[in-house]
């Protein structure tokens, strides 16, 4: 295994993790990077097609630090599991550099349990590009992406493709807000930020501009009386600039 990979987790633990105090306690007293370490290890046996042996470490890694990761699982750099307890990540899953997990998160598949022989070897677990943070508790749910840099709120269920950037929450997960600043290549799937913006914030503008419509309406109507009320006052009237006669009731249809 990599010297480099072992010093990056250590960092990325050292950068984002408030608590911790020294490389010492790391190696010593952090359940995840012991998972992540010893799913390295794992993972080069799966890909030497030594399958059990890899299994069996990957079991032993659970056991001590309740993380399961199937050794399959491609896991990049800076890779930190905070708390470890309850941490699931399923075989198909791929995770990218500097990623963050809290305790209890999923990665997994949608129905496994159903139709399970043509689910063999298919992706089924979520790709999480570089700078994911997902929350405690999230479960992150089929073959989808979280764009990079995106975040999950704890205990969300995530089950469709996150934009880059992005924060979601809430069971099923919505976005939260995308967050401004985002370099343009970051924008995903063709989404711009704005279209993300709040449902609730899109309804609002939309009766604003029924409300302006409805204005210019009535001006325009107020308008056309001023002028048909001109018209039939007689010229030769004296009182011409004194009180006007009580005006008939606009019809319904005329407004
Ligand atoms: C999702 C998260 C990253 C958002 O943090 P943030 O960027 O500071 O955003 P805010 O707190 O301003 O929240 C934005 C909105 O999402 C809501 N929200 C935040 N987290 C939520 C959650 N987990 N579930 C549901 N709604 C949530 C907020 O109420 C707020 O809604 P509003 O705009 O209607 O007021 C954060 O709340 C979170 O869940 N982090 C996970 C941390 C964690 O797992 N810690 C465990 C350490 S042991």
């Amino acid at each position: 295994m990599a010297f480099d990979t072992i010093r990056r987790d250590i960092r990325a633990i050292r950068e984002r993790d408030p608590a911790v105090r020294g490389v010492a306690e790391i190696w010593l007293a952090y359940p995840g990077f012991h998972a992540v370490l010893l799913h390295r290890v794992a993972h080069r046996l799966w890909k030497r097609n030594w399958r059990l042996s890899a299994r069996v470490l990957s079991h032993f890694a659970r056991f001590l630090t309740g993380v399961e990761i199937h050794p399959a699982a491609k896991i990049g750099c800076g890779f930190f599991i905070d708390h470890g307890t309850g941490v699931v990540i399923g075989e198909t899953s791929r995770i990218g550099d500097n990623v963050t997990l809290y305790h209890g998160v999923t990665l997994g598949g949608i129905a496994p349990a159903i139709d399970t022989a043509n689910q063999v070897d298919l992706k089924r677990h979520p790709t999480l590009e570089d700078g994911v943070i997902v929350g405690s508790g999230a479960q992150v749910l089929g073959p989808i992406t979280l764009g990079r840099n995106s975040r999950v709120g704890a205990n969300s269920v995530v089950l469709r493709d996150v934009p880059a950037g992005a924060t979601v929450v809430g069971n099923p997960a919505r976005v939260a807000r995308a967050r401004k600043g985002m370099d343009a290549k970051f924008e995903a799937y063709g989404t711009s930020a704005a279209e993300l913006s709040d449902p609730v914030a899109r309804v609002i503008d939309g009766l604003m501009e029924q409300v302006a419509g409805l204005q210019a309406r009535i001006a325009d109507l107020e308008g056309r009386r001023e002028q048909s009320d001109d018209r039939l006052t007689p010229p030769w009237r004296d009182d011409a600039d004194a009180d006007p006669a009580p005006r008939p009731p606009v019809a319904k249809d005329q407004l």
